[in-house]
């Protein structure tokens, strides 16, 4: 049976290149594994003071990661960082204190940047934050970075029109795969 995989997604914009790219590793993604989108959008920004009494949207996503087999974070680079969409959700995860649901689970890291580097740095503090004892998950040691947005990587249809970028995903997810089989 295919590992199941909780998919967080940093950016909720109708038009999302995190999103098409999200949809195109799903098509390419290897029988081993089903890519699953877990909705963070609505998540309220973390609040402890909710611990006691938390929100249904806290819940839902920390249920959902609970339940996986793996994750993977996808963002895009916002000023050099990651979005803080998708650092709101990792908190929201890692609590309450001691609760944190994703200890352990193998971690793939995505990011996409209008430049060149496809948002690198946001990829490199992704695997730092994924290094913290909250959070404490095995990831793998590589990330795709989908770079050149409005340069022609997506053709009009939102498909990936750039072949370097198209391998690039296709050698990424296979790896990610064969990681998440380790465990
Ligand atoms: C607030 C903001 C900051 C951004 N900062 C960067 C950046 O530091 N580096 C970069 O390569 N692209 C940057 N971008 C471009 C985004 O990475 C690009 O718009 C990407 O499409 C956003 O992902 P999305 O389409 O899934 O929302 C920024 C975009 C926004 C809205």
């Amino acid at each position: 049976m295919a590992k199941q995989i909780a998919v967080l997604i940093g950016s909720s914009s109708a038009t999302s290149f995190s999103k098409l790219t999200v949809k195109h590793l799903q098509k390419i993604a290897p029988a081993s594994i089903q890519l699953n989108i877990v909705e963070i959008a609505d998540l309220p920004l973390y609040d402890r003071d909710l611990d006691e009494n938390s929100p249904a949207a806290y819940t839902r996503v920390r249920e959902a990661v609970a339940n996986a087999d793996g994750v993977l974070l996808v963002t895009p680079e916002h000023n050099g960082g990651i979005s803080a969409m998708i650092k709101n959700a990792i908190d929201v995860v890692s609590r309450p204190m001691g609760q944190s649901k994703w200890i352990g689970k193998p971690a793939g890291i995505v990011s996409l940047g209008a430049g060149a580097s496809g948002g690198v740095r946001a990829a490199d503090q992704l695997r730092i934050i994924c290094s913290g004892s909250f959070i404490n998950m095995p990831t793998a040691p590589f990330a795709a970075n989908v770079g050149g947005l409005f340069s022609g990587t997506f053709n009009e249809q939102g498909e990936v029109a750039s072949t370097a970028v198209a391998e690039m995903l296709q050698n990424f997810i296979n790896s990610y795969a064969q990681f998440v089989s380790r465990f």
